[in-house]
């Protein structure tokens, strides 16, 4: 088959009838792709990206009962997976009633880089530093004067020689962003000040330097929250099961110290507390595939993946849960405004600062990650999905409410199977 040329170029209908003619597609694509389209707001959706042919519709749900440093919230959560949201929204309500999630900012900084090749020495740039920040710093005054005006902007200038690769060196830029995430406020810098710095370099009559590239790091560690929750030990009883809550308490911590320890173990657990922050950092419109890297980066920050959260039981009988993790969030900018569900999110969670959702989307890992360990030294997690998963067996079978009533007392106690629900809805 011939390469697909100027592809980009080719209208949508063309594009369609291109990927119908040279694949074995059963399906009729013009057809599918029509129906999710957009009736009045398509265009919206087309500008987000490139070759958009429709949309790829995911559930976008709430979670009630989030009390969050004194302030009650409902979370939008955009997910697939079944059992999310309900296991977020249980232990939202449970740690409502024991003082809620506490949290902590420790900075917002975010940071990029200049990387470039300099056969220079290192006293040079000691001698030259503080007048070449003053006068990068100037070189890009036009971008930063608003960002400066909401309280962000440039915040310091570095130059680090990179050991391993001789003659390779970063100047490292920390910005403060205000409530926008920022990729396009630091990216845009970055790129602005590489000819400043190259002409600087001339202009002093020092070695030259050869520019490699210019780009923000999604490495954030200096953006980081702290989320917290506890109560005492007694108080676990909801989540306990069948243990005693202080037994519960003991293996809960366990678990978690397993997943502290352990890499096999870390990777899983933080997934679950992932569960709840992409739900949260899609529904909002932000760069999911930034938190993760930034937060599955820092699990490593000590040299062996670990988990982000910790338990800690303490004599007095307190039980005590915190998760802490980079987050470089945005409530203004990209799409979290151009996006109408996003906006909509902005406004049932009472237009956060990018602060307060950082907050807001520790607070709904913990509360999954809580809600996971609590099911998995208890009953198990199959239970609960088991049920979710029955029901969306039974809406693809467009069981009657009847059907469903019979089929979910007839596997209450049984193992569910898409199989065996098609044979019993036979019978
Ligand atoms: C499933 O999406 C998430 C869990 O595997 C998390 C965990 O094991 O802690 C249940």
């Amino acid at each position: 088959m011939d390469i697909a040329r100027g592809f980009s170029k080719l209208s949508r209908i063309e594009k369609i009838k291109y990927i119908q003619d040279n694949f074995p597609i059963v399906a009729d694509v013009a057809k599918v792709t029509n129906h999710y389209r957009h009736e009045t707001e398509q265009s919206v959706f087309d500008d987000f990206s490139e070759n958009t042919l429709s949309n790829f519709y995911l559930p976008y749900g709430v979670a009630p009962n989030f009390l969050i440093d004194g302030k009650m919230y409902v979370l939008p959560m955009v997910i697939e997976e079944s059992s999310v949201v309900a296991a977020a929204s249980r232990a939202a309500s449970f740690w409502a009633k024991h003082g809620g999630f506490k949290t902590t900012i420790h900075d917002s900084l975010k940071i990029g880089h200049i990387w470039f090749q300099w056969d220079g020495e290192e006293n040079i740039l000691h001698k030259h530093i503080s007048t070449l920040q003053t006068y990068l710093k100037e070189s890009v005054k036009e971008i930063t004067q608003r960002m400066e005006q909401r309280g962000g902007g440039i915040i310091d200038i570095n130059f680090i020689q990179q050991p391993q690769l001789s003659n390779v060196w970063q100047m490292k830029v920390s910005f403060k962003t205000a409530d926008s995430m920022g990729a396009n406020f630091i990216n845009t810098c970055l790129e602005a000040m590489k000819e400043p710095l190259v002409s600087y370099f001339e202009s002093q009559n020092l070695p030259s330097i050869e520019i490699v590239m210019a780009i923000l790091s999604n490495y954030t560690p200096e953006c980081l929250v702290t989320c917290e929750a506890s109560c005492k030990i007694e108080q676990l009883a909801p989540f306990a099961s069948e243990l005693s809550p202080s037994v519960f308490a003991q293996r809960f911590k366990l678990a978690m110290d397993i997943a502290y320890h352990n890499i096999d173990r870390a990777v899983t657990h933080n997934k679950g507390i992932y569960n709840g922050v992409d739900a949260v950092v899609l529904a909002t419109g932000n760069d999911f595939r930034a938190v993760e890297a930034a937060g599955h980066s820092y699990a490593s920050h000590d040299g062996q993946y670990r988990s982000l959260s910790k338990c800690e039981i303490t004599n007095e009988g307190d039980f005590k849960i915190s998760l802490t993790l980079p987050l470089a969030l945005g409530t203004v900018g990209g799409l979290t405004r151009l996006h109408p569900l996003a906006a909509l999110s902005m406004d049932i969670l009472q237009n956060p600062s990018s602060e307060e959702l950082m907050s807001i989307a520790a607070s709904a890992g913990l509360a999954n990650n809580f809600a996971a360990v609590a099911s998995l030294v208890t009953t198990g997690i199959q239970k609960g999905h088991m049920k979710l998963h029955l029901s969306n067996i039974l809406t693809s079978f467009d069981a009657t409410p009847e059907e469903r009533e019979k089929t979910e007392a007839y596997f209450s106690d049984k193992t569910v199977s898409l199989q065996k629900v098609r044979e019993f809805l036979k019978r």
